[in-house]
């Protein structure tokens, strides 16, 4: 086939080719076979197979992307389904779309991309970013019951590179809980961007003894917040909460854990860990704190939870004293942004809260709390109002606390200087 042969050899003297006339040659006795110009043709048009080669790639790469994309979203969804059905707290999971796009405006395509796929779905407001995760907590409230631990947590969530859990976990304080696991524990987490700190916050770790170890099993080097208020002003809130509960025992039932939006301004701390039955409600906490005889009664559990001492060994047992940062709970109600500067140094965060985010309420009598999108207070009033308790008994308490306090300054190597009044 002569014919055939000649514009071969055009398109071979075309330079590119070059190399394949070689084995051009070495087919020639099988010339009469169909195959070696489906060869021929098909390498013959460098520019023709360029594109094919690049429309195939870029096809290919776009439809991994879709894969990926829409796998990622639907696993998103199924934990989020999943997690709905088994937590009563759904703002839990829910995303904060302001906060999150203010942390990845340096990846502005990320998130609109995102944007876009979460709003085709039709899930508005809960927002799922591939590159955000649930993590462990890096830093975690470990109490004092009653010293504003709600506060701190509020507060630091100002902080625009903080997540906080949505109500108290109990992870490590109770043990049908900790049975389940870390993965249990990360799933109550709130998803996070990378280089944003979790936080959660259970009151009782500070006093429950298998704790230290078991926070120390998780992260070695977790960072740990103790919020402590004067001992005596803790022992009556803790009193006025548990009379509050015993009064209205429905109410109490549900814990802090189902606080909603609507109510999230009545800030609830945690039920003690043995609701006590034998809380009478109508005995004053003269009657409760005192034995028949005047002394003091110190298997009282609002007066065993002030002794910090006697909690506080076990974790530094446990923890380096670096590790863990003593928050002055009275100072914080008073004058909250030094203690949230001293915080976000210990938790090495650039210092972004500061006077701006709060503004006093005459009424309340404290400090609300003002981010970029909204004002929010923490209490009703000023705690709940205390009981008037006779200022003999304070005294007598003081007393008792003073030996105490100076063995928990010790401990600590600080002086926070109690009592204050
Ligand atoms: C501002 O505070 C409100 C109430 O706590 C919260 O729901 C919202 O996510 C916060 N916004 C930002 C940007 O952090
Ligand atoms: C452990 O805690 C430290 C301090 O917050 C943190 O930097 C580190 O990433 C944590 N490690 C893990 C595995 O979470
Ligand atoms: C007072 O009473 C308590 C309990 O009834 C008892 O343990 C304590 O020793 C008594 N103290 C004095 C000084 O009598
Ligand atoms: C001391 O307090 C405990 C716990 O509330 C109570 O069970 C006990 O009866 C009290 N003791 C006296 C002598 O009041
Ligand atoms: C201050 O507190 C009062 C009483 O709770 C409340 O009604 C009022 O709305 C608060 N004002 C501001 C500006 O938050």
């Amino acid at each position: 086939m002569p014919n055939k042969a000649r514009p071969r050899r055009e398109w071979s003297s075309k330079s590119l080719i070059k190399v394949l006339w070689i084995p051009h040659s070495a087919m020639r006795p099988a010339e009469g076979d169909t195959s070696d110009c489906i060869l021929v043709v098909g390498v013959s048009r460098p520019k023709l197979v360029a594109a094919f080669l690049s429309i195939a790639l870029v096809s290919l790469f776009l439809t991994f992307h879709i894969l990926y994309d829409s796998a990622v979203y639907s696993i998103d969804a199924a934990a989020v389904s999943i997690i709905d059905i088994e937590d009563d707290n759904k703002n839990n999971i829910e995303m904060d779309s302001t906060r999150l796009r203010d942390m990845s405006s340096s990846s502005l395509s990320l998130s609109s991309s995102l944007l876009s796929v979460n709003e085709l779905n039709g899930f508005n407001g809960k927002l799922h970013f591939s590159r955000t995760n649930r993590h462990l907590p890096q830093a975690i409230i470990i109490g004092v019951r009653k010293c504003g631990t709600r506060a701190l947590l509020e507060m630091l969530f100002l902080h625009p590179q903080i997540q906080k859990a949505a109500g108290e976990v109990h992870f490590f304080d109770r043990d049908e809980n900790y049975e389940k696991g870390l993965e249990w524990y990360r799933k109550k987490m709130p998803y996070s961007l990378n280089g944003q700190i979790t936080i959660e916050k259970s009151p009782s770790y500070f006093v429950t003894p298998e704790v230290p170890e078991r926070i120390h099993a998780m992260n070695a080097s977790v960072k740990l917040l103790l919020i402590v208020r004067e001992p005596v002003t803790r022992a009556i809130s803790d009193y006025t909460q548990l009379r509050t509960r015993a009064v209205t025992p429905s109410t109490a039932s549900s814990s802090g854990m189902s606080t909603t939006m609507a109510t999230v301004t009545t800030i609830e701390e945690e039920s003690p860990q043995r609701p006590s039955q034998q809380q009478q409600s109508g005995r004053t906490f003269e009657e409760l704190v005192l034995h028949p005889n005047g002394t003091i009664n110190e298997s009282y559990r609002p007066i065993t939870i002030s002794l910090y001492h006697n909690y506080m060994y076990r974790w530094l047992e446990v923890f380096s004293r670096d590790q863990i940062l003593i928050v002055n709970g009275d100072q914080l109600i008073e004058d909250p942004v030094p203690q949230l500067k001293r915080i976000e140094t210990f938790l090495h965060l650039e210092p972004r809260i500061g006077r701006h985010n709060f503004y006093f309420n005459h009424t309340k009598g404290f400090y609300c709390l003002r981010n970029d999108t909204a004002d929010k207070c923490l209490r009703e009033s000023k705690g709940r109002r205390h009981p008037r308790v006779s200022p003999l008994v304070v005294a007598k308490l003081r007393k008792f606390f003073n030996e105490h306090n100076q063995r928990f300054y010790e401990l600590v190597g600080e002086d926070l200087g109690w009592p204050e009044e």
